[in-house]
């Protein structure tokens, strides 16, 4: 099934094959700085050169910087800090939070009580359990029987904190998780040595779409134990609803697989252009018994609700998963703050969580239109547009040389002031494996169009000045 690597050999072939494609003009990684750049990051060495041995202090292990800390420790080389009116970042996947028309405006000051001066428990205070167990059957499971509990919910301390505590519970099993995927995956997967990750890359010819057959011929073929994802999914921006989310929960159900499903931009959807409505997406639509389905979600106050700060978020799931991740919250991050937690409460009142999503996505949707256009504009050809998410996964491959692939486009965008994330950090690769001309994700850059209209404006500026040097230098 492997070829002794953990790297299924079908997949290797296929990353040999998207190399051709892509290498035909390009080197090697040590004849561009950009990658000379990145390698020389601890952590970030290249696996096959003995030269790079970064200064190691005894016992501890150097991670790789996770791609959105690389982006940000570059650009504040490039004289980037935040708040700066000159800079355009695209790069951090977080969501404005000021005013949007129709949302509600977040509360700036909140009382704290004596009581919240307290430890809150490690799965969180039981009346915010309870909100978001009412949120989820409100939402999606109105004509169910079986019915979410605050049993059935955990608050953590923000989504990686959840995605941490769920891997930390995760057995002896070989889990299946898809490329190109949001980039803390990458050490999320890795560091927890009990099960072994084993990846599908999504084509771009699909769309980047997870096809529920090809799912089950996964968990057949592998012994997929368990399947994590991210749904709409970050960075391509696509999402899984409907008919076939329905059928994945069925062929979960019968073949004892759990799906890990990470639900952070439910409420970004542009699928369906007609609704107004602020529909929103969760597998929890699909699952019959909330106790016995295999079938975990984690979301929170994030993206959704436009809150990354406050780090209240929730995982979602049978109640014999709950107790154990309030047990590995016990040692792992001690729970998410008192505060704050009971502060989110009367915020996702589900009538509250409708209007906030309708006028979100109105929002986002009119962002994503404007964004989109403006890049075909400035030459960019994009095959998939996001449906969901406020990403745009930008192919640049078609741009001259040297700009053709991420890492270098990126480079170049810096020093516009302008920052993106390269491709190569959603190519979740745990082992570091592969060279990264290697990667089916070298040739993109992720694109985040959260930020305001006149940030946006004024990044798109930047990467038509990019773009348009390369072109006059080559004419
Ligand atoms: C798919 C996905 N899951 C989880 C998160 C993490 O959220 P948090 O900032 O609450 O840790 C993000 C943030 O970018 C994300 O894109």
């Amino acid at each position: 099934m492997t070829d002794g690597t953990n790297t299924p050999s079908k997949i290797k072939y296929h990353f040999h094959d998207i190399a051709a494609r892509i290498i035909q003009n390009i080197r090697s990684e040590t004849e561009s700085e950009a990658h000379q750049i990145l390698r020389s990051y601890p952590g970030n060495e290249n696996p096959t050169d003995a030269s790079q041995n970064a200064a190691k202090i005894y016992g501890i292990s150097t991670q790789s910087s996770t791609g959105v800390i690389y982006v940000m420790d570059r650009a504040t080389e490039r004289g980037f800090t935040y708040g700066n009116p000159e800079w355009a970042n695209f790069g951090q996947g977080a969501p404005e939070v000021g005013h949007i028309d129709g949302c509600m405006d977040k509360p700036t000051e909140i009382a704290i009580d004596h009581s919240s001066l307290e430890y809150a428990p490690t799965s969180g205070i039981k009346p915010l359990r309870e909100a978001v167990a009412r949120l989820y059957n409100d939402l999606y499971r109105q004509e169910k029987e079986s019915q979410y509990t605050w049993e059935n919910v955990c608050i953590v301390p923000g989504g990686r904190a959840g995605l941490t505590r769920v891997a930390s519970v995760i057995g002896d099993i070989v889990v299946g998780h898809f490329l190109p995927e949001y980039t803390a995956y990458e050490q999320m997967l890795g560091i927890f040595k009990r099960f072994v990750p084993i990846p599908t890359v999504l084509e771009e010819e699909a769309k980047y779409h997870i096809d529920p057959q090809t799912v089950k011929k996964e968990i057949i073929g592998r012994g997929l134990g368990l399947i994590v994802a991210s749904n709409p999914r970050n960075p391509v921006g696509q999402v899984i609803e409907g008919e076939e989310l329905k059928e994945m929960v069925e062929i979960a159900r019968k073949r004892h697989t759990t799906l890990v499903m990470d639900e952070f931009y439910s409420a970004y959807i542009y699928s369906h252009p007609s609704e107004q409505n602020g529909r929103t997406v969760s597998i929890s639509e699909f699952v019959d018994d909330v106790d016995h389905d295999p079938v975990v979600i984690i979301d929170g106050m994030t993206k959704n609700m436009r809150l990354p700060g406050w780090r209240v978020c929730w995982v979602v799931g049978p109640k014999s998963v709950i107790t154990s991740l309030e047990s590995s919250g016990s040692f792992l991050d001690g729970g998410a703050n008192h505060p704050l937690q009971k502060a989110a409460i009367p915020l996702i009142e589900p009538s509250k969580y409708r209007n906030e999503a309708k006028y979100l996505q109105q929002h986002f949707r009119a962002k994503r239109d404007f964004v989109l256009k403006n890049l075909k504009e400035i030459g960019f050809n994009i095959k998939v547009p996001p449906e969901a998410t406020f990403y745009i996964w930008l192919d640049v491959s078609e741009l001259p040389e040297p700009i053709n692939n991420g890492l270098a486009f990126f480079e170049e965008c810096l020093k516009e002031k302008v920052i993106l994330v390269p491709g190569i950090f959603f190519d979740v690769n745990p082992a570091h494996r592969r060279e990264l001309f290697e990667s089916p994700c070298h040739h993109f850059v992720r694109l985040s169009f959260g930020p305001e209209q006149k940030e946006l404006e004024k990044g798109l500026a930047g990467i038509k000045r990019v773009v348009d040097k390369f072109k006059n230098e080559k004419k």
